[in-house]
């Protein structure tokens, strides 16, 4: 596969592979030189048109951590604030030679759309458009999952059967919940989504997943629970109930904790809005991933570059280090 638009398109056998390379890749991270020299001699573009703190800084960590030369573009600053289209940014990326292109998009289907029109010849990874995917996102969280409920290395050609993950909050807006979806079920695992009715999507009852309305009946038959941010950028003040009201039924606060089974983790993509869908007590307990879900971002992003651009099997022991 040239290109990760969305995590449906990959299968049990394809996301299991890039969780082993990434679990690889982690144990560059582990040498005294964290670099390798994978990528060097080519270019990859990081394409943001929306903003992004983890996921920028992750796909910039790993291009550089395989060799690659990077090119950072933000649609802030650029031409596209004078109108300039995305079939002429693409173009002028083209132009330059680039081998593969990060995208970040507000509008779903923006990915997909670069890598099939012809404009041009690198492979594309989506970084997140609109409410529609954001697959290595998915594939960071699956990788956290598979490391603290099965083990790093038991888990290792393994998936995530069994398992009982429950993602709570804003679903209608959340490319992270539709991604989670596509490939937690690929792998295995049995999803709950636990959501307001005014803030899932129409289609959700189709998923293949279980809705529920009430967070304290799924918290302690799940293994882990992952809170969704409250995206009120994409959201009509008409559908939204208040934050305490939101909180009171929606929020994960220490008691609600408590419900947990005692090996169930916490987790957030963030950014975190603190005291509404998560209380700092919970954020900052060690039952929360959330950091370690950005620190695995980065092995996750140099393995799908990796298998994208052509790597042959990674093998740590033999792999040389990029001294230079
Ligand atoms: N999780 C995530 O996509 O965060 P950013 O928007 O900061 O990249």
């Amino acid at each position: 596969q040239r290109h990760l638009i969305s995590a449906a398109d990959l299968t049990r056998d394809d996301a299991v592979l890039i969780l082993d390379t990434a679990e690889e890749m982690a144990r560059v991270a582990d040498r005294p030189i964290k670099k390798l020299p994978t990528l060097r001699g080519r270019t990859v573009v990081n394409l943001f048109f929306e903003d992004s703190t983890r996921t920028r800084i992750s796909f910039e960590a790993a291009e550089k951590r395989l060799s690659a030369d990077v090119i950072n573009f933000s649609a802030k600053g650029s031409s596209v604030s004078k109108g300039e289209s995305l079939k002429d940014t693409a173009q002028t990326l083209e132009a330059m030679g680039v081998d593969a292109v990060v995208i970040r998009h507000g509008a779903s289907g923006a990915p997909y759309r670069l890598a099939t029109s012809g404009w041009i010849d690198a492979a594309v990874v989506n970084a997140g458009d609109g409410t529609h995917q954001h697959p290595t996102q998915a594939l960071l969280d699956a990788f956290t999952m598979r490391r603290r409920l099965v083990g790093r290395d038991t888990g290792l050609g393994r998936d995530l059967a069994g398992k009982r993950i429950t993602l709570v909050g804003d679903v209608l807006h959340s490319r992270v919940a539709r991604s989670n979806v596509d490939l937690l079920h690929t792998l295995g695992a049995e999803v709950t989504l636990v959501a307001p009715p005014t803030l899932l999507p129409v289609g959700a009852h189709s998923w293949p997943c279980e809705i529920a309305y009430d967070l304290d009946s799924a918290l302690p038959k799940s293994d882990a629970v992952m809170m969704l941010r409250v995206q009120r950028e994409r959201m009509n003040a008409a559908f939204f109930p208040t934050e305490r009201e939101y909180a009171r039924r929606y929020g994960l606060d220490g008691d609600r904790m408590a419900k947990m089974p005692e090996h169930a983790i916490v987790m957030h993509p963030g950014p975190m809005v603190r005291g509404m869908e998560i209380t700092a007590e919970v954020a900052d307990s060690p039952r929360c991933t959330a950091v370690e879900q950005v620190a695995n971002g980065v092995s996750i992003r140099m393995a799908v570059l990796y298998l994208l651009l052509g790597g042959a099997v990674f093998d740590p022991k033999t792999a040389p280090d990029a001294t230079t």
